[in-house]
């Protein structure tokens, strides 16, 4: 069953920012938009490249391998290589702690 899981400090990803954590032995990357937060999984569906060391142009993350964009509030593939979307996972604010649902 998912579970709302702590994954670092609201104060470790201030807007503009993005970390990757590890949870339940996966990666996830999670970044801060304007005060917004949205997490996807940190891994390409075209060949396992790290999501997050791309760059992110307003809402899409351009894999850093072979060019592939994700859209992060949804996860889905919007060009090739990729084909397949990346998961995505809610974020939520408890306190000072930013919680993962995973
Ligand atoms: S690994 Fe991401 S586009 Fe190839």
């Amino acid at each position: 069953m998912p579970e709302y899981v702590t994954v670092a400090k609201v104060a470790d990803v201030p807007s503009g920012e993005r970390i990757v954590v590890e949870v339940k032995e996966r990666y996830i990357a999670i970044f801060n938009v304007g005060g917004t937060y949205y997490a996807i999984e940190d891994v390409c569906t075209h060949d396992d490249g790290p999501l997050a060391e791309g760059e992110l142009h307003e809402f899409e993350i351009e894999c850093p391998r072979h060019g592939a964009r994700f859209d992060i509030r949804t996860g889905k593939a919007l060009s090739m290589p990729a084909t397949q979307d990346v998961e995505r996972f809610d974020v939520r604010v408890e306190g000072d702690d930013l919680q993962i649902l995973i």
